[in-house]
């Protein structure tokens, strides 16, 4: 039987039409409409166009929004200052620092100084805790995105083993932790591969469920995977690709071709889990706006 093809773009949709439904009822029966904003540091290409889609994913919402941009040369001091007035702005309920920063900023201290309960990314040291802990929190959007993917596609987590390959603070880490909890639609048993093991292959072998979270074109073949999984694949890398019109093309982390061979279900990239991370952030909004 062919392999599912597990359509990213139309859950997340799903979730952007349940987000817009929900908003209006906020502001109408309690006069509030949800407010993000967006700090974009230098001229990283990537992060202008998420900047821009993050914005017009807002205007689609009916959210407020306000995008800053500064030079590459902007004082961490003055960056941490205009989040300090954005924690105090009480039309905003959501920060969000496109990352990557300027070397001279530290990242983790721009983190630290915005306000846990407007931090819509899910990456201050309080939310990241909570989540560990089980506790109510915002999580992160890419992480919080896989878990609906799954849900959404029919393929609950609970009881199955879900091997993630990646450990990063951003993706591995959290999707580890929002899975494993005790709770309806995670309660899965989770292993998280990384570049230490000396071999991937018999960890990629017993998932049920597999993450790919690593940041390599290709990576994880079919080959490396048992009869039946279901693949969510996380990475976006650019591969040269001269009959394309950029000179490049998008592909994950999975070896789409083999790996769909084996599957009972995976995501493609794109179309997969990248648009479920601007319809999570729009989720993440609406929570932080609803107090
Ligand atoms: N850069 C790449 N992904 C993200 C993200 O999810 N949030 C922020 N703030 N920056 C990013």
């Amino acid at each position: 039987m062919p392999a599912q093809i597990i359509d990213g773009k139309k859950i997340a949709e799903e979730i952007k039409r349940e987000v817009k439904d929900q908003t209006k009822k906020l502001r109408e029966t309690k006069g509030i409409i949800p407010g993000l904003a967006f700090i974009l540091v230098g001229e990283n290409p990537a992060s202008q166009v998420y900047v821009r889609s993050k914005g017009k994913a807002c205007d689609e919402m009916g959210f407020y929004s306000v995008t800053e941009r500064r030079a590459t040369e902007i004082a961490e001091k003055d960056l941490l200052a205009m989040i300090d007035e954005f924690n105090h702005d009480a039309k905003i309920h959501g920060i969000l620092v496109q990352l990557p920063l300027p070397k001279h900023i530290s990242e983790q201290k721009v983190i630290e100084a915005i306000d846990p309960r407007k931090d819509v990314d899910g990456f201050h040291p309080m939310n990241v805790g909570k989540l560990v802990i089980g506790e109510e929190t915002l999580k992160p959007c890419t992480p919080a995105g896989v878990q609906e993917l799954l849900l959404r596609s029919g393929n609950n987590p609970a009881g199955k083993h879900v091997v993630i390959v990646g450990r990063s603070n951003i993706v591995g880490k959290p999707v580890a932790n929002i899975l494993l909890q005790k709770q309806a639609g995670a309660n899965a048993v989770v292993t998280i591969a990384h570049t230490g093991a000396k071999d991937l292959l018999p960890y990629t072998k017993s998932a049920d469920i597999l993450i790919a979270a690593i940041g390599k074109a290709g990576a994880v073949t079919g080959e490396m995977l048992k009869e039946g999984v279901v693949v969510i694949d996380v990475g976006i890398n650019r591969v040269e690709d001269s009959s394309a019109k950029n000179g490049y093309r998008l592909v994950g982390d999975v070896h789409f071709e083999s790996a769909s061979k084996v599957a009972k279900a995976l995501t493609p990239v794109p179309g997969g889990v990248g648009p479920m991370t601007i319809a999570m952030l729009m989720k993440n909004t609406l929570k932080a706006a609803s107090g």
